[in-house]
């Protein structure tokens, strides 16, 4: 499948229905009453098993934190650092925000990114197609990717 690829539901491999089907069910437990824009992620982690988020929102509205960032640390608090491909879903198919990106970023280094609608749209993209250009730990050292010639991303 190319990247960044509108799926019908029915053609989507078997090996992205169960995270789907975990950010979907996530969704549902969403605590986003001030936006009322309920957020469901899942990500698979290098072990295999599957981690899902909801947003959880707050009256401090900045405390909010997105459905992908509770996937991910529920996985790495559970000891996992790499994972291998993660789902979203919302009601209209609505892209991750950049600071999720970046979170996504600190641990994978691409991965494919199901996007998906309540009505059974899915677009299957990728790490490296939504975010380019992280700040990776190499920035942290003087050497982004500008100056070392290489995005140190796949296809690049
Ligand atoms: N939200 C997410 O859960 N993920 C994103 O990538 C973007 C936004 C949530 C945060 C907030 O609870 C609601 O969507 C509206 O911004």
């Amino acid at each position: 499948m190319r990247k960044n690829e509108g799926v019908a539901l029915d053609k989507l491999p078997v090996e992205w229905r169960a995270l789907l089907a975990a950010a979907a069910e996530a969704r549902g437990k969403a605590h986003a009453p001030y936006s009322g824009f309920a957020v469901g992620a899942a990500v698979r982690a290098a072990s295999g098993r599957i981690f899902a988020g909801c947003n959880v929102e707050n009256a401090s509205t900045g405390l909010t934190v997105c459905a992908e960032r509770v996937a991910i640390w529920k996985a790495v608090s559970e000891g996992e650092r790499q994972f291998q491909a993660l789902a979203v879903v919302t009601e209209l198919g609505s892209m991750p925000c950049g600071a999720c990106r970046q979170v996504m970023s600190e641990f994978a280094e691409d991965m494919p990114i199901l996007i998906a609608d309540t009505a059974g749209h899915v677009l299957l993209t990728s790490l490296a197609d939504l975010y380019p250009d992280p700040f990776t730990p190499a920035n942290l050292k003087g050497k982004p990717a500008w100056k070392v010639g290489d995005t140190g991303r796949q296809g690049s």
